[in-house]
């Protein structure tokens, strides 16, 4: 079942990306390779006003805390945790705490294109938020829509947005991507992690957990390839691009949209199949 599923959507289109769409790929000479020789199907998924309208139910759930004035003393408390987090959590590993959100109607487009049937439990990986792991429960019929997060404060947000949307697929984790959750409890991850410098490094641990197990999994990651090569090649495959745009436009980088929102932010989703 899982593998027709892949393959039908590895039909759905086998041109090669723009080669500025390929050069936004990081982390993965080999991805990057295999991207522009044309060796990945590529999938166009567009964002349509369809998206947008459930993105409208997602958004009040997503709603974070108040902002407080730059002058007051809770601004001070939040940027004293912000600071602790990092020194505690992050730094010493030398992980990245970008915490930028996939916005509503992006969460939604991408939440479909995973293509989650009622037999799929999906954890998002650094789920910051939430918003991604909160579109998976509006939108899919997903079994579980899990998150994990190192920062306590995103979590608390995510936890946030589980409880006012009363689903009990959706749970949140503060932990660390790599030993936070039980990963043989899903079968279907996605990573938005920022840090090209200590990203590979955390692919290469999750990936080293995961190969470590005797089960299938589908691994989608936000604008950055894995190089496959060495202990896991063989259990580990590039199996599709995709690249979001609204309804009716191209196929250049001008095209896709940029996932989290920045001009020069991550554009292509790559998914690998591990068998
Ligand atoms: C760009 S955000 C992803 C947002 C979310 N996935 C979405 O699509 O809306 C990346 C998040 O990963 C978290 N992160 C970074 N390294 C992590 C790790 N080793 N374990 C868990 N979370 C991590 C960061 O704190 C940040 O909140």
């Amino acid at each position: 079942m899982r593998c027709s599923k892949l393959v039908m959507c590895a039909l759905s289109s086998t041109q090669a990306l723009d080669e500025a769409l390929v050069r936004s790929v990081q982390c993965s000479k080999q991805a990057r390779k295999a991207l522009a020789r044309g060796d990945v199907p590529v999938a166009w998924l567009d964002v349509t006003a369809a998206d947008d309208a459930v993105a409208e139910r997602l958004a009040p759930l997503l709603a974070g805390p108040a902002r407080c004035a730059h002058d007051d003393d809770a601004f001070e408390a939040h940027n004293a945790r912000t600071k602790r987090e990092f020194v505690e959590l992050f730094a010493g590993d030398g992980l990245d705490p970008a915490n930028n959100e996939l916005a509503p109607a992006t969460a939604v487009a991408v939440a479909r294109g995973l293509d989650l049937d009622a037999a799929d439990a999906f954890c998002d990986l650094g789920c910051s938020a939430g918003a991604l792991t909160m579109a998976v429960a509006v939108a899919t019929e997903a079994r579980l829509a899990h998150g994990v997060e190192l920062s306590p404060r995103g979590t608390e947000r995510a936890l946030l947005a589980k409880e006012r949307c009363g689903d009990d697929r959706v749970e949140f984790f503060q932990g660390d991507l790599r030993d936070g959750v039980d990963h043989a409890a899903y079968d279907v991850f996605y990573c938005g992690i920022r840090g090209v410098a200590s990203r590979p490094r955390v692919l290469g641990d999750l990936l080293e957990t995961l190969c470590a197990q005797d089960k299938p999994y589908r691994l989608v990651c936000a604008g950055f390839g894995v190089d496959i090569r060495g202990l896991y090649g063989d259990r580990v495959s590039l199996v599709r691009a995709t690249v979001l745009r609204r309804a009716g436009a191209g196929a250049s980088y001008a095209d896709a949209i940029p996932l989290y929102g920045e001009g020069e932010g991550p554009r292509v989703l790559l998914e690998y199949s591990i068998t």
